[in-house]
């Protein structure tokens, strides 16, 4: 079995893992960093999303022998106190329901906010629109990325 070094939250990290591992399995089975959800598998729900390189990844469709060096972020190292604008604005707002949707969902709203800092109202909903909730808090979460935006 090839063994990999990743950087995932500014660490160095090495596992041992088939070349086609999800590294959403990678990160919550080896690692620990159970943050990140699994919910369909086929990158059409966004509960795994990550950040690789600063960008909105789908982690249960992204095998690691594809991360190479890229900078992996998760939702416990999107800030170090749980401080982030967007985890601010989702705690301002209410906006988590059920919960097992919402670091998927802060995931894309922080990628989104780092390439856009003052996105449209389209650009929030085109943003999100990968990511469902299934307990329908889409209002909350439009008002607190907006909310972020404005930090
Ligand atoms: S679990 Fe990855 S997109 Fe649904
Ligand atoms: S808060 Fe329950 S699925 Fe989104």
């Amino acid at each position: 079995m090839p063994s990999y070094t990743l950087q995932i939250n500014g660490q160095q990290m090495t596992v041992d893992a088939d070349a086609d591992t999800p590294i959403l399995w990678v990160l919550r089975d080896h690692f620990q960093l159970v943050g990140t959800k699994y919910g369909c598998g086929i990158a059409q729900c966004g509960a795994c999303t990550v950040h690789v390189d600063d960008v909105a990844v789908r982690s249960c469709s992204l095998p690691i022998a594809a991360v190479g060096d890229a900078k992996i972020t998760t939702i416990e190292g999107l800030s170090e106190k749980g401080n982030h604008p967007v985890q601010e604005a989702w705690k301002a707002h209410d906006v988590p329901q059920c919960g097992y949707c919402q670091a998927g969902q802060m995931m894309s709203a922080a990628a989104l906010l780092k390439e856009n800092p003052n996105p449209t109202d389209e650009e929030i909903e085109a943003a999100m629109r990968g990511n469902i909730c299934r307990c329908g808090t889409y209002v909350r979460i439009k008002a607190a990325v907006k909310t972020a935006a404005s930090k």
